[in-house]
């Protein structure tokens, strides 16, 4: 059909309410949550864009499938559909199922790795970095020099540097375990990787002997964007591209709260039949047996059924156009945002926008708190609270200072994204008044789940 309007690929079955306040409200809320919308309480939120996360809408069909959930301990039917679903889309002979991505992450990096090596990536995501610092060893993000410039337009600013990438293997390879690649690239905006790239990754990997993992989070948009965007790919469907993507990978973690289109779950895959030995170990250990992994069967059940959905054309048309649609709006009205808009989230540029607020004073949480108190909307700082605390103590300003504002799938309609650029776009307006933040108390590690911050007078 040749119109122009790019329609929800579903209708709606169930609805579920959401809570107005008043401004006096989200300040006392705000206040008790020590200015950190992590610890607000969800139904004071209006909107919630903190994450894209395990917030998506399951579908009529997923739900269903959670009736077939098989919950026997061992050998259940529901992980064999799982196994056999990640098997179709990814090629990788072992599949462990994890509870979420994090989960596949500490799995692999414990058992591969050891202190003082290196693992490359182009943008490591929170809990990748934290659970590689936590082996003593170093996150070493090597995105493209396009990728660390926020309104540069570029077709795929995820792209790993591959110059950068093969002196460090031949400088300091015998310190390099694996290399990694986060498809989107989330701390990078939601930017996509070429398939060109992604090649020229697996051809220094295959000069150097070095194993290649995908943190494979939102590789269905990842395909998409390659489908729109890169020569030879436009006939091609979502999920061959993503096959593609993936038969250049020697493993992944996966997140399916992403990509998955599930609450909960992820898994870790690999061909290397050793490593998945000690994987499975570890797994036992800390998730549960290795066919049902800290998930329930309806869990396994529900994730099959999402990554079939996932690759859906209609769906990711829709997906990746609403997303741009917000974007479209905030540029419009001069809004800094990282542009191209992410697949996944639209990243406000807060260091930009706020120039009188200095990155030790925090202008991410500045932004974030200012839109929640404004209009009830939660978004995320994806900036100097997460990144720019260091294993040894000191703190130094992130390279970018952004605001995330991510997408849950199949949630939110036209009119609420509606909603949302209007109230972004009154809180830049008044940025004047939006001052910097001190930190009160943060535990060392991933402090921006829980540190608590006071206003800088
Ligand atoms: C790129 C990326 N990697 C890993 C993770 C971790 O996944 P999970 O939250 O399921 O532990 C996330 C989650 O936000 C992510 O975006």
């Amino acid at each position: 059909m040749n119109f122009r309007t790019i329609i929800e690929p579903f209708r709606i079955k169930s609805v579920e309410a959401v809570k107005f306040t008043t401004r006096e409200e989200r300040e006392a809320a705000l206040a008790a949550a020590g200015n950190n919308v992590f610890l607000l309480r969800a139904e004071d939120v209006l909107i919630d864009l903190l994450t894209d996360s395990g917030t998506g809408a399951m579908s009529s069909l997923q739900w269903s499938a959670v009736m077939r959930g098989d919950e026997s301990y061992a050998g259940s039917r529901s992980y064999y559909r799982f196994e056999a679903v990640v098997r179709d889309l990814t090629g990788f002979r072992h599949i462990i199922p994890t509870h979420q991505g994090r989960a596949a992450e500490r799995i692999l990096f414990h058992t591969t790795l050891k202190a003082g090596d290196i693992v490359p990536n182009n943008n490591h995501f929170d809990t990748t970095r934290a659970n590689i610092e936590v082996e003593g060893a170093e996150a070493r993000d090597l995105v493209v020099a396009e990728g660390r410039r926020p309104a540069l337009v570029h077709p795929f600013k995820g792209n790993v540097d591959l110059r950068a990438l093969e002196e460090l293997l031949v400088e300091e390879g015998d310190r390099v375990p694996l290399v990694m690649v986060t498809v989107t690239n989330n701390s990078g905006g939601g930017q996509p990787v070429s398939m060109e790239n992604l090649r020229g990754v697996r051809a220094l990997c295959d000069r150097y002997g070095k194993p290649f993992f995908l943190d494979a989070c939102r590789f269905a948009e990842n395909a998409y964007f390659i489908k729109r965007r890169e020569a030879g790919y436009a006939d091609r469907t979502p999920k061959s591209i993503a096959q593609e993507i993936f038969s250049l990978a020697d493993g992944c973690t996966m997140s399916a709260k992403k990509d998955g289109l599930a609450n909960i779950g992820g898994f870790l895959a690999m061909n290397d039949d050793a490593w998945a030995v000690a994987a499975r170990n570890l797994l036992i250990l800390t998730e549960g047996f290795p066919t049902y992994g800290g998930l329930a069967g309806y869990d396994l059940e529900a994730i099959a059924q999402g990554l079939e959905e996932v690759t859906e054309e209609a769906y990711l048309r829709y997906r990746i156009r609403s997303t741009e649609y917000l974007g479209d709006k905030l540029i419009e009205a001069g809004v800094p945002i990282i542009r191209p808009a992410g697949g996944h989230a639209i990243y406000v540029d807060a260091r930009d926008l706020l120039p009188h607020v200095p990155p030790l004073a925090y202008p991410g949480i500045s932004f974030v708190n200012g839109l929640y108190l404004e209009a009830g909307i939660r978004s995320v700082e994806i900036g100097t609270v997460m990144f720019g605390l260091h294993p040894d103590g000191t703190e130094t300003p992130a390279t970018m200072d952004l605001v995330r504002l991510a997408i849950p799938r199949r949630v939110y309609t036209q009119s609420h994204v509606d909603y949302v650029a209007e109230a972004v776009i009154e809180v830049a307006r008044r940025r004047a008044e939006l001052g910097g933040y001190r930190i009160v108390t943060a535990p060392a590690v991933l402090r921006h789940f829980t540190a608590r911050f006071e206003k800088l007078r």
